[in-house]
């Protein structure tokens, strides 16, 4: 259901690779709400996904670019605003890895050039952005922007591995950032925290399955699915959310303020 909530607004969307993307998910309901936006994503992720199926779908244009570099980004915003017609209302930022997930290194036996790599992929490239963003003074006032998260930020899940210290830099960085672009341009800044979502990030964490179900059962609602993530989206990217910022909101089920559910209790009930 479409309520026209980003109808004239413009933006840049980072990380949708194939249809089970959350940010993939997000640009069709933005297209919905009636958002315009050039779709980006690392070159290498462009030739192996199928963001020109959606970018057809959706009116928009592709634009590669690697979010750890300051040139292709500084490239890609002056090229958005060009296409778009003027500056930016929006910007989502949807991109995580880990080299030491990926390959199966446990955090105790980290290859810290991996870990580097999966820090400026992760956190460090929000930063990038942002102060691209800023110092070309890229943002209408009363913009939005928003990177997603998750609660290993907070509490420990070990298979998360060194995403947990990355989704801690990153949210760290929406406040610090969202301090000077509210300051300075009236631009709001968010994180939001999300269920474990089965996209090609989430599946590529150890144990995903059992934990993804972990997660079904203590939460009241249930998992927040990727359209869910989506619909949240569009409430921080609208007009109705325009002094909520330097925020980490969970989307979640209420998954976050859980000690211990019914369902999960039941599993170690004795007979
Ligand atoms: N899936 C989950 O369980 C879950 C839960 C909470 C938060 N998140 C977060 O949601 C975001 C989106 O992930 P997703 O689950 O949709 O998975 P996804 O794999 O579809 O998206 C991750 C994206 O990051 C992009 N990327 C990687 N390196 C890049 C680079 N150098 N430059 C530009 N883009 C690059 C990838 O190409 C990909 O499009 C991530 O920040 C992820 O950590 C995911």
């Amino acid at each position: 259901m479409a309520h026209n909530l980003l109808e004239g607004k413009r933006g840049i969307i980072f990380g949708a690779l194939d249809e089970n993307s959350i940010a993939w998910i997000t640009a069709e309901r933005i297209h919905e709400e009636g958002g315009t936006f050039v779709l980006t994503n690392a070159p290498i992720a462009l030739r192996m996904g199928q963001i020109d199926q959606l970018a057809a779908k959706t009116a928009s244009q592709v634009i590669p670019a690697d979010a750890t570099s300051v040139d292709d980004l500084q490239s890609l915003i002056e090229k958005s605003m060009e296409i778009l017609g003027g500056k930016l209302d929006f910007v989502l930022h949807s991109i995580g890895m880990s080299v030491n997930v990926r390959k199966g290194r446990a955090y105790t036996d980290q290859n810290y050039d991996w870990t580097q790599k999966g820090l400026d992929v992760s956190a460090m490239s929000f930063h990038k952005v942002m102060q691209t963003l800023y110092k070309s003074d890229a943002m209408n006032e009363w913009g939005s922007i928003v990177a997603l998260t998750y609660m290993a930020a907070q509490r420990v899940f070990p298979d998360y591995n060194d995403m947990a210290d990355n989704k801690a830099f990153l949210e760290s960085i929406a406040r610090s950032f969202g301090y000077f672009f509210g300051r300075d341009k009236n631009v709001r800044v968010n994180t939001i925290s999300q269920s474990p979502t089965p996209t090609t990030a989430g599946q590529g964490v150890k144990g995903f399955d059992g934990f993804i179900k972990y997660a079904e059962k203590m939460s009241p609602l249930g998992n927040a699915t990727a359209l869910d993530c989506a619909n949240y989206t569009i409430t921080l990217f609208s007009d109705l959310t325009r002094r909520v910022t330097l925020q980490n909101l969970y989307n979640d089920g209420g998954f976050s303020n859980m000690g211990v559910s019914d369902s999960v209790m039941e599993e170690f009930l004795d007979d």
